[in-house]
């Protein structure tokens, strides 16, 4: 089965071809990171319009390259939320189109789900599973037991993970994406910061503080990069912690932009390792944004019998 993929909920366009669910014959990204850096953030407008630009010129690469006809291309699987609604839009309307004019069912998938079955592209889901999503605009922690099957355990409060290092960065002067610009600077020092709610019992944390913190606190910036680092990861870990005692996992996993983080992924490995549970920590390319994710979570909410989609609505 061949799945067209199509991601465009914030400000990345991406197509992408997955065979079975797993097997990834093209994955296409088309940045707007240049574009929006020079705002300190994402720029709604500009980012659907970019989007109308890139999505179809997409589509005809990702067929070209993978030496597929559209004739055997059997779903088009699209985000339909969260997001952008705007950017949303685009990539939705885009799969419809392409649905009314292939004769082929659009199946609509949540973003975060996106973000956990990233993890099949390089592994394979083991249940129950506890999985982090921690992007520019998400933290959530999610509890699946099966395929179609998904629970909110708890979140941020407020800033997202992503946003938190965003905004950090901001405040450090160190530039967007504020993730990859703090842990290129980050050097071991003297700074400390708080670890907000970390005696909370919940899976619950707030990051909006911290960039207050990091603006009062001592320091050189290379230091405070590292502590912000560090502050961050440890309250993720810390929740993660609370979630693997509570639900008895036999995998965890992560996914979205902040799952780049190598600090974040080293002290996840020791984790599982401590708890011997299972991980997956998706490729880079799949951490963030990606069609192919899409793809792949499209494959995985099927039924069983193979011929209808379930927990995701076919918009054709
Ligand atoms: O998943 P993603 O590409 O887009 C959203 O859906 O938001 O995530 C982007 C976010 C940004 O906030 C960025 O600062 C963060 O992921 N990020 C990182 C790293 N690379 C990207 N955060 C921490 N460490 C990184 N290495
Ligand atoms: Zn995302």
């Amino acid at each position: 089965m061949f799945i067209l993929g199509i991601e465009s909920s914030c400000d990345d366009t991406g197509v992408a071809i997955v065979k079975n669910g797993k097997e990834v014959l093209i994955n296409l990204i088309s940045s707007q990171e240049k574009i929006h850096a020079k705002f300190g953030g994402v720029v709604p407008e500009v980012a659907s319009r970019k989007h109308m630009e890139m999505i179809f010129p997409l589509v005809d690469e990702a067929l070209t390259r993978a030496g597929l006809t559209y004739k055997q291309i059997d779903a088009i699987a699209v985000t339909v939320t969260p997001g952008l609604l705007g950017s949303l839009l685009v990539g939705v309307n885009a799969a419809k189109v392409l649905g009314y004019l292939w004769g082929k069912p659009v199946i609509s998938v949540n973003h975060l789900l996106g973000h956990i079955y990233a993890g099949e592209l390089g592994g394979r889901l083991v249940f129950p599973l506890v999985a982090l999503v921690a992007s520019g605009g998400h933290s959530e922690f999610v509890l699946m037991t099966k395929h179609g099957d998904y629970k909110y355990l708890g979140g941020t409060r407020d800033d997202a993970a992503g946003e938190a290092f965003d905004k950090a960065a901001r405040v450090l002067g160190l530039g967007y994406p504020g993730g990859s610009a703090i842990a290129k600077v980050a050097k071991r020092g003297g700074a400390s910061l708080p670890r907000p709610l970390s005696a909370s019992a919940q899976i619950d944390f707030s990051f909006s503080g911290l960039k207050t913190a990091v603006a009062r606190a001592k320091g050189g910036k290379a230091e405070l990069a590292y502590e912000f680092q560090e502050a961050v990861t440890d309250v993720l870990i810390d929740n993660f912690t609370k979630a693997i005692k509570k639900y008895k996992p036999k995998m965890i996993l992560m996914g979205g932009g902040v799952s780049a983080n190598k600090v974040l992924r080293a002290k996840l490995e020791s984790l599982a390792a401590d708890f011997g549970v299972k991980l997956i920590l998706p490729e880079m390319k799949y951490c963030t944004d990606n069609a192919a994710m899409i793809g792949a979570a499209a494959y995985y909410i099927r039924s069983p019998k193979q011929d209808k989609w379930y927990n995701a609505e076919v918009i054709v």
